[in-house]
């Protein structure tokens, strides 16, 4: 398929659409690397707002509904910004066996937030997710880069109480800069 002429650059001036537009030429602009290039977006923007999935519709010549609609069937596509730590408890079935459910009602009732939901503050995420390969591990949760297995509710609340302490710590020993 022959590239379509670049795309006027995006009213907002936000310089995150030059990027974006890379991935697109480098899939050649093509209606069949739809899932690549909202890879490509989420990687750059961080999620995938109304506004970039309405400027790869236009630039990959697709309707507005099909870009939609990829966006929002696969889980790994997220249409809401995400916290600075996310916890992604997975309730794949060996997990959901071993008590993956128990584990997603403490982070809710602790957070106050369902699957899908950041905190007010941003700090957290808290995502569900299908299997990811390590069954022998289950229940398996994740919370940043940091995969445990074989946890209980109270250990895997545990790990996210310690990982948001860890980066709180982290952060009031930045030096504070005098002007
Ligand atoms: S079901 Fe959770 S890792 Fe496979």
């Amino acid at each position: 398929m022959v590239p379509p002429p670049p795309q006027e650059p995006h009213p907002s001036g936000d310089e995150r659409f030059a990027l974006l537009d890379k991935s697109l030429r480098k899939a050649r602009y093509r209606q069949d690397q739809l899932i690549e290039v909202l890879h490509a977006a989420q990687e750059v923007f961080g999620y995938l707002a109304d506004d970039v999935l309405l400027y790869v519709a236009q630039a990959l010549r697709l309707p507005r509904s099909r870009v939609y609609g990829v966006a929002t069937f696969y889980h790994l596509f997220t249409r809401e910004p995400m916290g600075e730590h996310i916890c992604s408890v997975c309730t794949g079935t060996a997990c959901f066996v071993k008590g993956a459910d128990a584990i997603v009602d403490a982070m809710v009732s602790e957070y106050g937030i369902q699957p899908g939901e950041t905190t007010e503050d941003g700090t957290l995420t808290l995502t569900t997710t299908r299997c990811i390969g390590s069954c022998s591990l289950a229940p398996v949760t994740v919370v940043d880069d940091d995969v445990r297995g074989h946890l209980t509710a109270e250990e895997a609340l545990q790990m996210v109480v310690d990982r948001l302490a860890a980066a709180q710590d982290a952060a009031s020993e930045q030096p504070v800069e005098v002007s």
